[in-house]
């Protein structure tokens, strides 16, 4: 269970329900985790989830990585000085918010709010992890599977999804010749602790620490799916 050990890898959206699931794990596998939230109090809920694993090599940040440059090179900076390098990074953020509607019925200011959320917050959190990696480093980025088809009922979720797979494939091409690695991990319903909870997670879906497995194998990168930048988990059957 030690496959990460001597390794140190930010989460972003650590404390989100597959976040808490995927820092679980690394530390699990022995990585010293950097969990960024743009809330403090939220780490409580991340600690609590924790009991019981050891969170010796857990480091938690309050850093807001959805900001303009200035901004984001505080972050940037902050990250730099107290950590120098990372082996690994995981980008797991984003909000449905009040998306769930027919394309026709989004006025301007949900427009706007769902590609800020979900969308532009994610370039600027790329943009501003991907510089924090070592070159022999891996970048994980996750999107749901309405990346690529229609998506009836929340299409604007769908297309910042389509837009996020191309985002980080094309990342992922840029730094193909110098590294780091750049992944984008597309995933189907998770059961996550919500949705257990709310009785809405069916027992054949993955879980956060299925993802988080999957992730330590591409952050080590000696298997043969290290070598491709697009990466499905789906549960059987849909
Ligand atoms: N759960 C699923 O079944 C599922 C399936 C397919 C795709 N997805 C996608 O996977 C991602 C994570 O899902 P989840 O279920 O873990 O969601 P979640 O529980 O709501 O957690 C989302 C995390 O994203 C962060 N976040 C939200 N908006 C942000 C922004 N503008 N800038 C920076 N951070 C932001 C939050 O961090 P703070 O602590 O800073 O608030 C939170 O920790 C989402 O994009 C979701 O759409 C989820």
């Amino acid at each position: 269970m030690n496959s990460l050990s001597g390794k140190t890898i930010v989460v972003a959206g650590a404390t989100g329900g597959i976040g808490e699931g995927i820092t679980k794990l690394l530390l699990q596998h022995g990585a010293k985790v950097v969990a960024l939230s743009r809330s403090e109090e939220k780490f409580e809920s991340l600690r609590v989830y924790l009991s019981g694993v050891d969170t010796g090599n857990l480091i938690t940040m309050q850093a807001d990585l959805d900001q303009d440059q200035e901004g984001s090179y505080e972050v940037y900076q902050r990250l730099k000085e107290r950590f120098g390098g990372f082996d690994g990074a995981v980008v797991t953020i984003g909000t449905w918010g009040n998306a769930n509607r027919r394309l026709i019925d989004v006025s301007d200011e949900l427009w706007d709010q769902t590609i800020k959320d979900n969308l532009t917050s994610h370039f600027r959190t790329l943009r501003t992890l991907v510089p924090l990696l070592k070159t022999d480093g891996a970048l994980i980025h996750l999107s749901g599977l309405s990346a690529d088809g229609p998506y009836p009922g929340a299409g604007v979720i769908g297309l910042t999804n389509a837009a996020k797979k191309s985002l980080v494939l094309t990342m992922a091409a840029e730094h193909e010749s110098t590294g780091p690695r750049i992944y984008e991990l597309i995933i189907g319903p998770i059961r996550t602790r919500e949705r257990v909870a709310r009785g809405v997670a069916r027992s054949n879906w993955y879980n956060p620490e299925d993802l988080g497995v999957f992730i330590s194998e591409l952050i080590q990168g000696d298997t043969e799916a290290a070598q491709k930048p697009l990466h499905y988990m789906i549960q059987p059957g849909g």
